[in-house]
């Protein structure tokens, strides 16, 4: 995701619209919702013949920084990792630093915290412009487990983010939230605690993309085709983490992916689709 400034000789509204659809052609239309223009005329400058005959210039680029959460999990880690890859500067909570050092690459930077502190949140936030959360309660017998990270945790997170003026938030939920007599609901209503967890990101204001998978496997090599879909229409099938953490990653840069919710598994004799195209598909 890249913000840009876009100047003009002109200072009309035509003229900064088309400036603006000249740009979004030019630069691709999967960050077009990021182009913010601003008016200094008379001060424009040319950038190639695409753009010399608009007088514009691309002035700007704002850095995106990603807060990871649940960063040393399955998902999250395999989150960690698509966004290493493609140069985005991560900043992971952990728990552990020892043990999360040894998991995630280098040049991840690590803050100490825990969702259900939200102190621990405020100062670990700071810097980032986009947050991804792949937490969830490990299996115990603490009836609260997952009132308490599922639900409790995110909204912590959710309540921090806005504070800190976190531009999207992703999170990893569950197909099947909304089915309150789900047998994983044995496990102390997770399903029930997520779903609320969803609730309270949607009315938060935050930019949001939610994303529901379906089981999750690690074989990451798996080579069926993601399926995406729209909230409560998929209730079983599963797909590789891998996918997940690629959906997370790619709702970033996908305009079409903004405050939506998706569920997504893997299927075979699919046809395989764009991210755009999966997107924005899904309407709600
Ligand atoms: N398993 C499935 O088939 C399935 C299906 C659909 C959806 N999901 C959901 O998908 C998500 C990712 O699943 P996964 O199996 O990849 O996760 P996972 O491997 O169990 O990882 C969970 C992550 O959450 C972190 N965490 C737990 N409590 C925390 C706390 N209090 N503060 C901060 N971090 C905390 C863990 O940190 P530590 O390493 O410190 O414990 C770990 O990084 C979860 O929300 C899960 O419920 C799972």
């Amino acid at each position: 995701m890249r913000i840009l400034q876009l100047q003009t000789g002109r200072d009309d509204v035509s003229s900064w619209e088309r400036v603006r659809e000249r740009a979004v052609r030019a630069i691709g239309s999967e960050i077009c919702q990021s182009i913010k223009a601003t008016a200094h005329p008379g001060e424009g400058f040319s950038l190639g013949a695409e753009f010399r005959t608009m007088m514009v210039s691309v002035i700007g680029e704002s850095a995106v920084k990603a807060f990871v959460v649940g960063a040393t999990g399955e998902t999250g880690s395999r989150i960690v990792a698509q966004l290493v890859k493609r140069g985005v500067p991560v900043k992971a909570l952990v728990r552990d630093v020892a043990t999360a050092r040894a998991k995630l690459p280098t040049e991840v930077e690590l803050m100490t915290g825990d969702v259900t502190d939200k102190a621990s949140l405020r100062a670990a936030i700071a810097d980032c412009t986009v947050l991804l959360s792949a937490t969830g309660a490990r299996p115990s017998f603490d009836p609260t487990g997952p009132y308490q990270v599922d639900y409790e945790g995110t909204k912590n997170l959710v309540d921090v983010a806005k504070e800190t003026g976190i531009e999207h938030f992703v999170m990893v939920s569950s197909l099947c939230v909304s089915r309150f007599f789900h047998p994983l609901n044995l496990f102390w209503l997770i399903l029930y605690w997520k779903k609320q967890a969803e609730d309270y990101l949607q009315a938060s204001g935050l930019t949001y993309t939610i994303v529901r998978p379906g089981g999750l496997k690690n074989e990451d090599d798996d080579p069926r085709v993601l399926i995406m879909a729209p909230a409560d229409t998929l209730f079983e099938g599963s797909i590789p983490r891998m996918k997940v953490a690629e959906v997370c990653v790619e709702a970033l840069y996908q305009p079409a992916a903004r405050n939506k919710v998706v569920e997504i598994i893997a299927q075979d004799n699919v046809t395989e689709r764009s991210f755009g195209d999966l997107f924005s598909s899904i309407i709600e």
